[in-house]
């Protein structure tokens, strides 16, 4: 059924570059971007934000904290992870310099609604949505079966790929480490979350670099509409601008740029196979009048075909199941037709599962 859905899946409308828009030095927002009062960016609170665990000195306090980070907020940062400052650094230079191309050159990787792939600038094809003040480059980092020889990757600027491959290489390591930490707090076997997922070999990862350019009236838009991720979990490697945001418990939190930290993201499958013990966060972006703003964003998932659901011990220790099983293929179909949609991905997901999936043709 999924083949049926992609075949037809086509933009609903020709493509506004927001770099170009926001090029032409309008002073004005236009009408598609324009968001209703009570989703603007504005209201968010500043007492509290997520926490930062430091991975080098990884003790009790520490594991608790990420403990406490992953049930209640679904979001923390993590210091001292091992990758490079060096390597950071490079990775936000290159994912740079591409945005700063001709547009005839980026528009060469203009990407469509059935890979995702390539130069884009909204998601969903739903006619008529309000449109993110965001542009990006989105391609598949793992399994290597996906990257298909690079092919979708970008050849400008030319050490891109290189370095790409290797900061992938590294993040993909540490969201293992990751995995393996979740796995313990869990009170499963090392090992456990990450065969759950599709091992090593099945596993995927994505890259996703956005490129949020200045906006005329950036109290009215949005860089990203709240959603959760659909993957496992995300690593952010943000620029020293603020505009990432968490919810939690209802209320926006800004998630402030700490130096060559990586923020990460609990997402939806975690949540699935936690039984609901980890929170897939709300997140959004706000944008700036006078900033342009990067963040690199590394998207951990699942096998593609595997059907996912709640680990049985936790389902035994809770008695009962939240979540039915779907494969992450089947799960990532909805947001794909129907673009982005807070949680009420994962809040229907259990009456949403078999049969009647059929609902979004
Ligand atoms: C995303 C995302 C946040 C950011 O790409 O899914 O949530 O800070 N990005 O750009
Ligand atoms: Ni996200």
């Amino acid at each position: 059924m999924a083949s049926n859905i992609s075949s037809v899946l086509e933009w609903p409308e020709p493509i506004q570059r927001v770099q170009e828009l926001a090029n032409t030095g309008l002073k004005t927002l236009p009408p598609r971007y324009i968001r209703p009062t009570n989703q603007v960016s504005a209201n968010f609170d500043t007492t509290q934000a997520p926490p930062v665990v430091d991975l080098s000195s990884f003790d009790q306090s520490m594991k608790d904290l990420l403990s406490s980070a992953c049930k209640e907020w679904g979001v923390f940062q993590v210091v001292n992870h091992g990758i490079p400052r060096e390597l950071l650094a490079s990775a936000m230079d290159v994912s740079r310099s591409f945005f700063e191309l001709p547009m005839e050159e980026k528009v060469k990787y203009a990407n469509d609604p059935v890979s995702y792939e390539g130069y884009g600038s909204r998601i969903g094809v739903k006619k008529d949505i309000i449109l993110d003040w965001n542009d990006y480059f989105f391609h598949h980092l793992r399994p290597f079966s996906a990257t298909k020889d690079y092919q979708k990757w970008p050849l400008q600027p030319v050490d891109y790929r290189k370095t790409i491959n290797e900061y992938g290489e590294r993040v993909f390591s540490l969201c293992k480490r990751l995995l393996d930490i979740f796995s313990e707090d869990l009170g499963l076997p090392r090992g456990s979350l990450l065969e759950s997922f599709g091992g090593e070999d099945g596993v995927g990862a994505c890259y996703r670099m956005n490129y949020y350019p200045k906006c005329p009236q950036p109290e009215l838009a949005l860089g990203l509409a709240p959603h959760t991720d659909p993957g496992c979990f995300t690593a952010i490697f943000q620029d020293q601008v603020s505009g990432l945001q968490v919810n939690k418990d209802g209320v926006w939190f800004n998630v402030p740029p700490v130096k060559d930290a990586l923020v990460i993201i609990l997402a939806d499958q975690l949540e699935i196979v936690s039984n609901g013990i980890y929170k897939s966060v709300d997140h959004r972006t706000a944008v700036n009048g006078d900033k342009e703003r990067m963040s690199l964003v590394v998207f951990f998932n699942p096998d593609g075909n595997k059907k996912i659901g709640p680990m049985e011990a936790l389902v035994e220790k809770m008695g009962s199941h939240v979540y039915s099983e779907m494969s992450f293929n089947e799960y990532r179909m909805f947001i794909r037709t129907l673009g982005v949609a807070g949680r009420t991905i994962v809040a229907t997901r259990f009456t949403i599962a078999g049969g009647a999936a059929g609902t979004i043709q």
